[in-house]
């Protein structure tokens, strides 16, 4: 459901405007060191490598080259910050779980994202991205028990919702409700989408835009 349950229409209207804006890539930091200054309302993605992190920034944008995406897991190494220019920051996070990540990377990502996470006034909410077709991994709850610890407000995504059939789609969507539960930082709702249909897309627009402008 949209966030304005008074008017949904306008919530919604509000997501597709603020979303229609030209967006634009800030930066990639590698260190906490190098953060951009904390301005306007940040809003973060998460989730394992190559659950579609990037591919749903450029579809929510409609800029389909802006965030970087690939086959191949890993892809995105740096936090990179994007832009609107009228008051919300996206931030596209490494993604955690490639298997073949040398040990000393998965240090440093969990550095980098805590260190973040911790320390960022600005950041309103995370988007935890889960595939539709696998739900909640051993690798996501530990990514949702550093949230829970960081206490940063975060929500569930579904991706890829385009590959699920329905039926199992409603199993999924059951098991991740199961799985956020009992977990203090977690939003009850839960989004399902796809980049490739634009499934879901005109919510979480919403979404984003009413934790801007409660
Ligand atoms: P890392 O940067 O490696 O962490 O990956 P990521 O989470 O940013 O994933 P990315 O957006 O690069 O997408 C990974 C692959 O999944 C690409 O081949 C995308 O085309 C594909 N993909 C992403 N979203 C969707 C979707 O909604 N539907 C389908 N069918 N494929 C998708
Ligand atoms: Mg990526």
């Amino acid at each position: 459901m949209p966030p304005d349950a008074d008017d949904p229409g306008a919530a919604l209207e509000a997501g597709r405007i603020a979303f229609a804006r030209p967006w634009r890539f800030v930066m990639g930091v590698a260190a906490i060191a190098g953060l951009p200054e904390a301005s306007g309302t940040e809003i973060a993605f998460a989730g394992r490598s190559n659950v579609g992190k990037s591919s749903l920034i450029n579809a929510l944008t409609g800029q389909g080259t802006l965030a970087r995406t690939s086959n191949t897991p890993g892809r995105t190494q740096e936090l990179n910050f994007f832009t609107n220019d009228g008051g919300i920051v996206i931030v596209d996070m490494p993604g955690y779980g490639y298997a073949r990540a040398p040990k000393a990377d998965v240090d440093a990502w969990t550095r980098l994202v805590f260190d973040f996470l911790r320390g960022r006034a600005n950041l309103r909410r995370v988007y935890v991205l889960i595939d539709a077709r696998h739900g909640v991994k051993a690798n996501d709850r530990e990514a949702l028990d550093i949230l829970d610890k960081a206490a940063v407000s975060y929500q569930i995504v579904l991706t890829k919702c385009d590959k699920e059939r329905p039926g199992e789609l409603d199993k999924v969507l059951a098991a991740t409700r199961a799985a956020i539960a009992k977990r203090p930082a977690a939003h009850p709702e839960i989004i399902a989408t796809s980049s490739a249909t634009g499934a879901g897309l005109d919510v979480l627009r919403a979404e984003i835009v009413a934790l801007h402008a409660p």
